[in-house]
């Protein structure tokens, strides 16, 4: 069915030879106003430094998860809050922005599991921390072009006000940011040029119930995490504390790690999974929440969601670090001017979602297998066959990319989520790109 339908697909997509996506610059970025003060500034990024570093001179040491939130979405001077960092003149890309082919095979994938679920309709495409818009757009476009026959909505959940303007210019036609005082559960709207409805909401709880097929394209990896290591049998927290000396201009060691005396609220609740063999790993409780969200949607209105980042399974112990124009920078230095990550575990995703209701789990599996399962090598050759001769090796490359197994095709990895009730339907009916 995915090979018929790219080919059917083939005739129509022939009308975008925009297919010069590797444009990795900011040029490729959507226009939205600049701030006045920019964060990533000295000023900016020393404020967050300041503002941490009295709190934790008031209170005590932060715990890693509270650093991360503060640095990545403090509404003044978080990292995420007020710029564009994808693209080469970013900090990092991702693969939506490497290539079209991403967005695509994701949605026809959607496409292809909705129908194998009797296509539902009206249904909501979800997407949590779309960044550029870009995923979002490239799917809408699958969706629209395929002709369903049934009603969507999109809803975005995002934090930044930056981004959700870079993404409502990214793909739709009107939008609209509502008052401040607004009750309702979305902060912005807007009309894509076909007609479809476009919510924004800073929480997926806000997101209204309704069957609904969710994206998350490396959010999980931007959700704080906590370090525990175990000393003498049991779990102890690792804090951010200020550097001795640092300061009050603040300048390299402002901050470091410790040990927490004694036990945290995480550390004392905190229960390792069956098997666990580590003696040092982090945690997200905020993933552990975010899931159980989805794992409670799913289950009670019916949808699907599909999660695509790095991460492992469960074996990892040290993965947080922080981004600056491409280049591994150190965490704890100049909070608010480098991306902050650490890599998904994927196994707790799996327990969360399967221990929290009737959910039945697909994956992980890798990104590289899951475009290959999906046909990807066919709709590269539809490109190739189209492209203007000078955009082929941007083409050909931003593919390899995404599947090769030392670039990105191994670290990064797909896990889907459905209704339990369908367990029997879907092993009957195995899903694409997961077998
Ligand atoms: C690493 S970017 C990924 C962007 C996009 N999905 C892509 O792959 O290009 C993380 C995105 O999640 C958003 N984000 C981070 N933390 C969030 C939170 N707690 N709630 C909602 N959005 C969040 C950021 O603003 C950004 O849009």
């Amino acid at each position: 069915m995915l090979r018929e339908a790219l080919r059917t697909g083939s005739r129509r997509w022939y009308s975008y030879k925009s297919v010069r996506r590797p444009n990795l610059g900011a040029s490729s970025a959507p226009k939205v106003e600049p701030v006045t003060e920019q964060p990533g500034d000295a000023s900016t990024t020393g404020n967050l430094a300041k503002q941490m570093r009295a709190k934790i001179l008031a209170t005590g040491p932060i715990t890693v998860a509270e650093y991360m939130r503060e640095v990545l979405t403090n509404p003044q001077a978080g990292y995420y809050m007020n710029r564009d960092v994808f693209g080469r003149e970013g900090d990092f890309i991702t693969s939506p922005e490497i290539s079209q082919i991403f967005g695509e095979l994701v949605g026809v994938w959607l496409v292809s599991e909705w129908r194998k679920m009797g296509s539902p309709s009206p249904f909501q495409l979800v997407e949590l921390g779309p960044g550029r818009g870009t995923l979002a757009r490239d799917v809408m476009k699958v969706i629209t072009k395929f002709k369903l026959g049934a009603e969507f909505s999109m809803h975005m959940v995002e934090v930044s006000p930056f981004l959700s303007k870079a993404q409502a210019q990214r793909f739709c036609y009107t939008h609209d940011t509502l008052p401040e005082d607004s009750q309702l559960p979305h902060y912005q709207v807007g009309t894509t040029a076909t007609g479809t409805k476009a919510y924004w909401h800073r929480r997926l709880e806000d997101v209204p119930p309704g069957f609904s097929l969710v994206l998350a394209h490396e959010f999980f990896d931007a959700l704080p995490v906590h370090k525990l290591q175990l000393v003498d049998g049991k779990w102890q927290e690792v804090l951010i504390d200020v550097a001795p000396g640092a300061d009050k201009n603040l300048s390299q060691a402002d901050f470091r790690y410790v040990l927490s005396r004694s036990q945290t609220p995480v550390s004392s609740v905190f229960q390792a999974m069956p098997g666990e063999t580590r003696s040092c790993l982090e945690y997200s409780l905020e993933t552990e929440r975010q899931v159980g969200l989805l794992a409670g949607r799913i289950e009670k209105n019916g949808g699907i969601a599909l999660i695509m980042d790095y991460g492992h399974f469960g074996e990892k112990t040290d993965t947080f670090r922080a981004f600056k124009q491409h280049a591994l920078h150190e965490p704890l230095l100049d909070p608010g001017s480098a991306d902050l990550t650490a890599d998904v575990d994927f196994k707790l995703v799996r327990h969360t979602a399967e221990s929290h209701g009737s959910i039945h789990c697909c994956g992980p599996v890798e990104q590289g297998l899951f475009l290959q399962r999906m046909q990807g090598e066919a709709r590269l050759e539809q490109l190739l066959a189209h492209a203007l001769p000078e955009n082929q090796q941007i083409i050909r490359s931003g593919y390899e990319m995404l599947t090769d197994p030392a670039q990105m095709g191994s670290r990064f990895k797909f896990l889907a989520m459905f209704p339990g009730v369908l367990a029997s339907h879907l092993e009957k009916y195995p899903v694409v790109g997961f077998s």
